[in-house]
């Protein structure tokens, strides 16, 4: 039955996440110190790459801002993405039976973009952070 508690509830994005993403988009750029040299990019610059993807690939089901429509929440409180445990077990569910009808037609690096983009909008890591996409397994979902 889990899987109906979304389709159960109103449609709109939650108060808060709405907020969040307002005061996002009206922020100025925070600086961000540049990873160090021989690092790769930032989860932010990663995430900005995956929002593009999403609106692309994911937002006709899951919604622009991840609330689900005809699929489930994937951003905001009503989203579990601790079910997947760790980043890396989002990344191997979404690489693999994400989207629905074309599950894994993207290129690996879209889908290491889109987990960026989930796991910054999820609050689960900084912007700043240096990402590493070996590493995701280290990476708890844990709420
Ligand atoms: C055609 C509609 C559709 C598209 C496009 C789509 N999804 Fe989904 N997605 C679903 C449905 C339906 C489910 C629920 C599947 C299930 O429960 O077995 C789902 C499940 C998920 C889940 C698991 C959520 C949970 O709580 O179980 C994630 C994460 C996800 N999708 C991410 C994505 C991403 C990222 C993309 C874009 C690459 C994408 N989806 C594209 C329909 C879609």
């Amino acid at each position: 039955m889990k899987r109906l508690r979304w389709l159960l509830r109103p449609l709109s994005p939650s108060p808060s996440l709405s907020l969040a993403l307002l005061i996002g988009a009206c922020a100025p750029a925070a600086p961000v110190a540049p990873p160090p040299a021989g690092t790769g990019p930032t989860l932010g610059q990663l995430a900005d790459a995956g929002e593009k993807v999403f609106a692309r690939a994911c937002a006709s089901c899951h919604g622009e801002t991840g609330q689900g429509i005809t699929g489930p929440p994937v951003i905001g409180q009503n989203a579990h993405l601790e079910l997947f445990n760790t980043a890396q077990g989002l990344l191997d569910y979404v690489g693999g039976l994400m989207p629905l009808y074309t599950p894994g037609s993207l290129p690996k690096e879209e889908y290491v973009q889109i987990v960026a983009f989930l796991l910054l909008q999820n609050k689960y890591a900084a912007a700043g952070a240096a990402f590493d996409s070996n590493k995701l397994s280290q990476i708890s979902l844990a709420r």
